[in-house]
């Protein structure tokens, strides 16, 4: 397994991959990988030659200084994780590899057609163009054939695959479902900063999103809505800051169930912040 921090490098070997005739699958990642990563890198490496995995903690995506300052970070681990899933190169850059100072400082905007004005997009305000700034960045280093996100960030993956749109690149976004712990809990980097007594209380999101699902028979998508906010705000320790039903390609809000929908929350365990998604009518 190749590890690679410069741009330059990047490409000279991406160059060499490509005139070898070999496919080319990449996970974009901010590290601390769990299980969720691996099934996106294991299904690239089952669908590519080579798979390339990039591990940056994009700064122009955070608009909460302190939750970057505390994003968990262990390179070494994921490294050594990487190189027992059969990864083939990994791209490790620091901050000023990617970004001008003046980069990082300037609002990069981007027209997301309405699918950033809900959701993460209305409470993160800036964090939908960063990762578009980024993930845009990457594509054009590593040019692969195929990228692999997880649904569990749902709105990423659907903006991603608008920004592939409007910037004509040729690759194929594949959407990858959410891992779960056994007890249901949606993986994610973030788990990490629970404590036991935070780590119990989580899981009650999944468990309220999954009971969830019983009701759509019976009430409209506000009504759900409705019940999943209180069920959450009940339980000590959990404070939602959204959850929202709506359209699975448009992400706008449904009022009945005549099309696939998704209800997505962010939900305040103490003062980590975790998102899950439940899918309503079609298959999880
Ligand atoms: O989903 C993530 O981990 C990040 O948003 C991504 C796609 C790697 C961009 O920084």
């Amino acid at each position: 397994m190749k590890v690679i921090s410069t741009k330059k490098e990047l490409q000279s070997e991406m160059e060499q991959i490509t005139k070898a005739g070999k496919t080319v699958g990449f996970v974009p990642t901010m590290g601390a990988l769990h299980d969720g990563h691996l099934s996106l890198i294991h299904r690239s490496t089952a669908e590519n030659d080579v798979t390339a995995v990039s591990i940056f903690v994009n700064p122009t995506q955070f608009n909460n200084p302190s939750d970057l300052e505390k994003y968990p970070r262990d390179l070494q681990h994921d490294l050594s994780l990487l190189e027992k899933n059969h990864c083939d190169l990994v791209f490790t850059p620091a901050v000023d590899e990617m970004y001008d100072k003046n980069e990082t400082e300037s609002v990069f905007e981007f027209d997301f057609g309405g699918l950033d004005k809900v959701m993460e997009g209305k409470f993160r305000p800036g964090h939908f163009n960063g990762v578009v700034q980024v993930v845009s960045k990457l594509f054009n280093l590593v040019q692969p054939d195929r990228a692999y996100f997880g649904e569990k960030d749902f709105q990423q993956l659907a903006i991603i695959r608008r920004m592939v749109e409007l910037m004509n690149f040729n690759i194929e976004i594949v959407g990858c479902p959410i891992v779960r712990e056994k007890d249901g809990l949606a993986m994610s980097s973030r788990n990490l900063r629970l404590d036991k007594e935070e780590r119990q209380k989580a899981v009650e999101i999944s468990k309220t999103l999954f009971e969830s699902k019983k009701l759509v028979s019976n009430f409209s998508p506000e009504q759900v809505q409705n019940w999943v906010i209180a069920r959450l705000n009940s339980l000590p320790g959990l404070k939602v800051e959204y959850f929202e039903i709506v359209h699975q390609k448009t992400l706008q809000p449904m009022h009945s169930w005549s099309e696939p929908a998704i209800g997505c929350v962010a939900v305040f365990c103490g003062d980590v912040r975790l998102i899950d998604n439940i899918k309503y009518n079609d298959a999880q």
